[in-house]
């Protein structure tokens, strides 16, 4: 069975709450797509506000980040309920600004997962290499090692549902895209990866997605990609460009 592209946008910390539901209202004629599902991951204060201007629409609205305890003495941090309460499905885990600024790291990655599935929630889980690491020829073990223990514990039916980004931290930004390629060759591990820790149909199953400089001129050669099954898009996804992307074809 083919699977089913998925089209997310990661906001990052853009956008007050008034500036979300006006860039809705923009966007959702042109992110129409039957064949894709099309996910705005939203800061945590505009999940509400967008969950409204989304109504009706195909856009499902995901969060950036999330804790990885239930509740209690954590100031500042949202929960998983905190997420379910208000309609999210989709949560971003382990970005790699996220492990760069915020001290997160593989382990906490793993907990973040585990917690996501225990609440229904799917995880958007982000591996990456550095410049540095491409050029010393690791980038498929580092990755490789970000994938198991992101996934320690996870059983393969909810590995099945999980979405993995792959995502060069040096392509983030930059307007620097890793080849299509280059982006398939890591796909492609993850997807080994996937296989060789659960099975065949988990591997056949679960979605990776391709980030780093992705918009309307590029998705098309990126997405056509048998192990690229859509993509987490940055800078692009907050301006009409999101539509060329999510209409890739
Ligand atoms: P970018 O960001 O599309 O702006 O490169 C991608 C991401 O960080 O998810």
């Amino acid at each position: 069975m083919a699977r089913r592209k998925i089209i997310a946008g990661n906001w990052k910390m853009n956008m007050t709450p008034t500036e979300a539901v006006a860039l809705i209202d923009e966007l959702k004629p042109l992110v129409v797509n039957d064949e894709a599902d099309v996910v705005f991951c939203v800061p945590a204060i505009d999940i509400i506000p967008a969950m409204e201007a989304a109504k009706g629409t195909n856009i499902h609205i995901g969060a950036e980040n999330m804790y990885f305890e239930e509740k209690g003495a954590y100031t500042g941090e949202i929960s998983p309920k905190m997420l379910v309460d208000a309609g999210v499905k989709y949560v971003i885990i382990g970005h790699s600004e996220r492990r760069e600024y915020f001290a997160e790291t593989d382990e906490t990655v793993n907990k973040k997962v585990l917690k996501a599935f225990e609440h229904g929630l799917t995880p958007i889980i982000c591996c990456g290499e550095s410049l540095t690491q491409r050029e010393q020829g690791i980038t498929i073990d580092w990755i490789r090692q970000q994938i198991k223990i992101a996934f320690l514990n996870v059983t393969a039916d909810k590995a099945k549902a999980a979405v993995i980004a792959y995502e060069p931290i040096w392509a983030i930004g930059t307007g620097k895209t890793a080849t299509s390629d280059q982006a398939e060759e890591v796909c492609a591990a993850i997807r080994a990866c996937i296989g060789e820790i659960y099975d065949e149909a988990t591997a056949e199953a679960i979605r990776i997605q391709y980030g780093g400089s992705v918009n309307g001129a590029n998705a098309a050669e990126l997405f056509a990609k048998p192990n690229i099954d859509g993509g987490l898009v940055g800078g692009a996804s907050l301006k009409p460009d999101f539509g060329k992307i999510v209409n890739y074809k």
